[in-house]
Formats: structure tokens, C-alpha cells, sequence
């Protein structure tokens, strides 16, 4: 092993906790927001228009402040627990499932349009043997194979946002989602007011916005009056037309401002302070998210910031400091949300393409975590994980000159767990393989100090003593 330190740029300034207090819930959420459209290949700001289409039926319908102010995030994190059947749907449709995320979003269905739309997107790009026996396997059981892929999205939805501390009404909007007001939405088939108010109003909502984007204001108002009381409450339907036959509704849906209207709107600055436990908290819920996206992933941001903040102690890191490189780790894959299983998870080698997209993700966590103003710095060291000294990293090819202190920790902490995780296809390293592989990196690929710091953690924390402590956490 090269023993060499190799000299980085002077660490930059980190937040104080002082600065967090200024963070507006609703701009941390509906920041975080954008992660959670591109996991259901939607289009950016989705939730948050969403949001506000949702917030303008709140007015209509009169609701009290407290119930706007759950609502409003509700909304916001209505589609939390969309990371957690993309492997499954990815298995089941054998396609891309962030088409096929998108694509269900327009869907009546109804069997006119279910068949058409599984003939289209099952086994995509695959042969015709193939094809035909996913066109089988699921047209065979739509029914139960739909119900079992939200009753999933929407219990890990509830959960993520009970972790948030977020109350039951919260919670039970979003697992109520996608049941229908006529008894034939999933996964329980509620019917009329026993579905929660705030499921009625965001299913609508989204599905205007869905219908707005793609296709303009007209297409949006003639799927609402076609769902009427199939889809969508009349009475919600009717609060939506006044809203939306309001002069300038639809230019401020699709105006560029829309996102700070929402982040800036009252119930945005209710709930409650966002102090530094409260965002542990939420950047340890959205780790969840994100490693709930692929079977590859599961448990990893976790032990990468178990990693970094051990190999933080080492180097004489501050409790403050290190708390802001814990969920720096928690959050560093937040951009494979945007990739599709079908490159995560695929087993054999990557063809160039799915490579590139693979190393889109750190560019993506970068533009995630930089829209919120008090993560700037973090969300560039999130997104150098996969940078090396040598210049041989992505998705900058950053040097040693260019790499801090933090950024060097956090990749030294995402392959070790890469190497010593159980995965699919592939089961952990020794650790004495893995310190082997990384041996081979330090100096050139990887900071030979930082590396010895984990090592001499690992000792000294005994973490690998039975060989299988770790991996099962
Ligand atoms: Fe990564
Ligand atoms: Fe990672």
C-alpha cells in the first residue's frame, strides 16, 4: 500500500446547526420531492405542482389550517414509497419501470386500455419468447399483480412518513392513494368518503398534472369530467372546476415560479422546526427511500454513513462535522432513484450505455440535493462518492487537486461496503479480500489516509470480528 499522503484542496465551510433553523420544512420536502418524481418517471416538479393544484381545491373546499397544513405535505411526499416495487415491477413487466411508472400514472384502467399498454411496454428490447411469457405471467393476474405493487408503495409510503414524524392523517392519505371513489381502486377497494379526504384530493391532483403536462389544460379538465364519480369524489371534482375556471390558473401551474409559491406558501413554515435532529431524520427516512429502490442497495447508505462517521472519529472530526458527513453519506446515492432497475439490477456485464447511465446518478444527486440552499456544499461531496485521485472516477473526473478531505472519506466508505455487502449475484468479501482490493487503490485510486483510518477503526471497534456482524444490520 502507498503510504503517500496526497494533498487535497483546504476543506470547505460546512453549515452550522444555526444555519439549519432557517431551512423551511416545506422547502427541504419539496426539494427531496424531485427524487421522488424521478423514481416514478415523472416529470421534475411533479409533487410540487401537485401540490399546489391539491392546495387550491384546500381553499375551495374550505379546509381549516391544520388540515391544509398536512395536506400540503401529504402532497409533497404523496409518492415516498414509489422506490419500494421498482425491483418488482422491474421483474414483473420485465421493462424499463420508470416507463412503465410513467405510464401507469395515464391510465384509466380499464381493460380498453390495461392491454394495450402491457402488450406495449412488457419485455421491451427483449426477444419474442420472452415478451409473450411476461405477457402471460401478468395479463394472466393483473388484478392481484397491481394491487400487490401499490399495496406496497403505499404501506412503505405511510411508514416513511410516520418515520418523519408526520401525524396519521399524513400517513393514511398516502396509503389511500389509489383507491377509486367507486370502489374499484387499490389495494382495498375503499368506496365514497371511507377513502381519506386527502387520498381524493391528491389522486386528483396528480392526475390533472399528469394530463397538463403531457397534454395542455383542455386534456387535464376532460380526464377530471370522465373520472367523475369512477376515479374522483364529485364533490372534489367540483371544487377543482371552480379553481380551475379561475382566471390564471393555468399559467401559474405552468409558470417557472411555481416551486416557490409552494416552498413559500403558509403551511410550508408550520409543523415544525427543522433542527438538526429533525433533519437527521429525514435524511435518514429518505435513505431508506433510496435503498428500498433496488435488492442491490438494501441497507447501504446506512453502513456508508456507519463507515464515514467512523473513519470521521478517526481523523479528529467534530461532533457537529460529523453529523453533516453522516447524512452527506445517507443521502449520496439519492440520484440512483433516477435510474432504472433494469440497469441496477442487471447481473451480467453493462453494455456502455447503461454505464453511462449508471454515472448519471452522482450527477443527479448533485442537482437533487443542490436545490436545497443549506445543503449546497454537501450535495457536492455527496456527488464526488465515485470520484478517484487519479482522475479515473465519475462523473467529473475530478484529481487529487480537486478532492477534499470529506469527499475522499466518503468514497472510501461507499467501497468498502460495496465489497463487503451481501448483494445478488454476488455474496460479500472477506474483509480480507476486500482490504486486498483496496490496497491495490490506495494511493492512486483512493486517500491511503483516509483508507487507514477505516482500517484502524475496524480494529478498533472489532466490526468484522465474526466476518457477518455487519452485513446483516
Ligand atoms: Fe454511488
Ligand atoms: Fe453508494
Amino acid at each position: 500500500m502507498k503510504t503517500d499522503r496526497v494533498e487535497g484542496p483546504i476543506l470547505p465551510e460546512f453549515p452550522d446547526a444555526s444555519s439549519f433553523s432557517r431551512i423551511r420544512l416545506g422547502e427541504l420536502l419539496g426539494s427531496l420531492s424531485y427524487a421522488l418524481d424521478i423514481t416514478g418517471g415523472q416529470s421534475e416538479g411533479h409533487s410540487v405542482r401537485s401540490c399546489w393544484i391539491g392546495m387550491q381545491i384546500a381553499d375551495a373546499l374550505r379546509l381549516s389550517k391544520e388540515q391544509k397544513t398536512d395536506l400540503y405535505f401529504m402532497l409533497l411526499l404523496k409518492d415516498v414509497g414509489c422506490s419500494a416495487n421498482s425491483a418488482k415491477t422491474c421483474e414483473i413487466f420485465r421493462t424499463d419501470e420508470l416507463a412503465i411508472k410513467k405510464g401507469f400514472k395515464r391510465l384509466d384502467r380499464s381493460k380498453k386500455q390495461n392491454l394495450p399498454f402491457a402488450l406495449k411496454h412488457l419485455g421491451r428490447g427483449a426477444g419474442p419468447g420472452a415478451k409473450i411469457s411476461a405477457a402471460i405471467g401478468v395479463l394472466g393476474k393483473t388484478g392481484k399483480v397491481t394491487r400487490d405493487l401499490v399495496q406496497t408503495r403505499c404501506h412503505r409510503g405511510a411508514e416513511i412518513a410516520a418515520m418523519m414524524r408526520f401525524n396519521r392523517h399524513v400517513a393514511d392519505g398516502i396509503q389511500g392513494l389509489d383507491e377509486h371513489w367507486d370502489g374499484k381502486g387499490q389495494p382495498y377497494g375503499l368506496a365514497g368518503r371511507d377513502i381519506p379526504l386527502f387520498s381524493r384530493i391528491a389522486l386528483l391532483a396528480q392526475v390533472v398534472d399528469v394530463f397538463h403536462e403531457e397534454f395542455g389544460p383542455h386534456a387535464a379538465d376532460m380526464e377530471v369530467a370522465v373520472r367523475k364519480g369512477k376515479w374522483f369524489d364529485p364533490m372534489i371534482v367540483e371544487a377543482f372546476l371552480k379553481c380551475s375556471n379561475a382566471p390564471g390558473f393555468w399559467d401559474v401551474l405552468r409558470s417557472p415560479g411555481i416551486e416557490q409559491i409552494v416552498f413559500s406558501s403558509e403551511p410550508a413554515h408550520q409543523y415544525r422546526a427543522v433542527d438538526d435532529t429533525y433533519l437527521d431524520e429525514v435524511a435518514m427516512a429518505f435513505a431508506y427511500v433510496i435503498d428500498a429502490k433496488s435488492p442491490f442497495t438494501h441497507g447501504h447508505s446506512q453502513r456508508v454513513s456507519f463507515y464515514a462517521d467512523l473513519i470521521c472519529q478517526e481523523r479528529g472530526y467534530g461532533p457537529q462535522k460529523r453529523r453533516w458527513m453522516r447524512r452527506a453519506a445517507l443521502l449520496h446515492d439519492i440520484g440512483k432513484l433516477g435510474v432504472s432497475n433494469m440497469v441496477l439490477d442487471k447481473p451480467g456485464r453493462l453494455t456502455d450505455d447503461e454505464f453511462r447511465q449508471i454515472q448519471r446518478h452522482a450527477t443527479m444527486t448533485q442537482q437533487i440535493l443542490g436545490r436545497i440552499s443549506a445543503f449546497g456544499s454537501m450535495a457536492t461531496i455527496a456527488a464526488a462518492h465515485h470520484e478517484r485521485l487519479d482522475g479515473t472516477g465519475y462523473p467529473n473526473g475530478l484529481t487529487a487537486v480537486d478532492l477534499t478531505e470529506d469527499m475522499r472519506i466518503l468514497a472510501v466508505a461507499d467501497i468498502f461496503d460495496a465489497l463487503t455487502a451481501d448483494r445478488p449475484y454476488k455474496g460479500a468479501l472477506p474483509l480480507a479480500q476486500a482490504y486486498e482490493i483496496m490496497d491495490s487503490m490506495a494511493g492512486t485510486g483512493i486517500d491511503p489516509d483516509c483508507y487507514g483510518s477505516l482500517k484502524s477503526a475496524v480494529v478498533q471497534h472489532d466490526l468484522f470480528a465474526g466476518e457477518t456482524a455487519l452485513r446483516t444490520a
